[in-house]
């Protein structure tokens, strides 16, 4: 069946302004965005950019806007979708080419939590061992595969890029409550800083963005009202 893709171009080195270019591609019933892409640019444009790896929803780098809304490309059904499909870089990064964002700045808010366990005043030289009550806390904060959809809906990030944003919030609540961390208090010298934890309005976009559905928003709850608790 032939479908028609309204698909955001832009190259830094031409002296052209973004455009929208539309491709007619014959897809399968089975394709996903990402099959209708890469048939685009195996057949018809070799010159389309965008990224892409696992194809199975795993390595987070196919996260763009479709039709208004994040997805990502390798999960979404071309057949989900009626009419012409338009296709963008996610909001709210700065577009390099095409369907290309520059994540650096959402993969250095991540690194800012410092996102590992931290073993505090109590090294040991045996393994931490955690029981399956414990392990269970982590469910809807581990899964996260940093695909980005969340910080770019979310409006605070849009209006303030220093905001660390949905996803390295939520990154830093996976390790914060994981039993075998010690690293709370020293997260929390940018967790409660003027771009951290209360830098998030509640607006929810970025609940509503993960195609994980993960809940950013009730992380950031929960790290507030520990701070809280701690009288930190
Ligand atoms: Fe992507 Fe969801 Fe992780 Fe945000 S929380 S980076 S939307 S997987
Ligand atoms: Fe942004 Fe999500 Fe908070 S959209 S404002 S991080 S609830
Ligand atoms: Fe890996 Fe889509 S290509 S998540």
């Amino acid at each position: 069946m032939e479908r028609q893709f309204k698909v955001f171009r832009y190259d830094p080195e031409s002296s052209k302004k973004p455009y929208f270019q539309t491709y007619t591609v014959d897809v399968q019933k089975s394709w996903t965005i990402l099959d209708a892409l890469n048939a685009i640019k195996w057949e018809q444009d070799g010159s389309l950019s965008y990224r892409r790896s696992c194809r199975h929803g795993i390595c987070g780098s196919c996260a763009m806007k479709i039709n208004g809304k994040n997805e990502l490309a390798c999960e979404l059904q071309v057949f989900t979708l009626k009419g012409v499909i338009k296709v963008e870089p996610l909001p709210g990064f700065e577009v390099l080419r095409d369907l290309v964002t520059d994540m650096d700045r959402f993969f250095g808010h991540i690194e800012a939590v410092k996102p590992w366990l931290i073993a505090g005043l109590s090294p040991t030289d045996k393994e931490r061992l955690q029981s399956p009550e414990d392990r269970k806390k982590l469910d809807g904060l581990y899964e996260c595969i940093l695909c980005g959809a969340c910080t770019s809906s979310c409006p605070s990030y849009w209006s303030n890029d220093d905001f660390l944003g949905p996803a390295a919030l939520l990154k830093a609540a996976r390790y914060c409550f994981d039993t075998r961390d010690e690293g709370f208090h020293e997260r929390m010298d940018v967790l409660n800083s003027r771009n951290g934890l209360w830098r998030c309005h509640t607006i929810f976009n970025c609940v509503e963005a993960c195609p994980k559905d993960l809940n950013p928003t009730e992380a950031i709850v929960r790290l507030r009202a520990r701070l809280a608790a701690e009288k930190i």
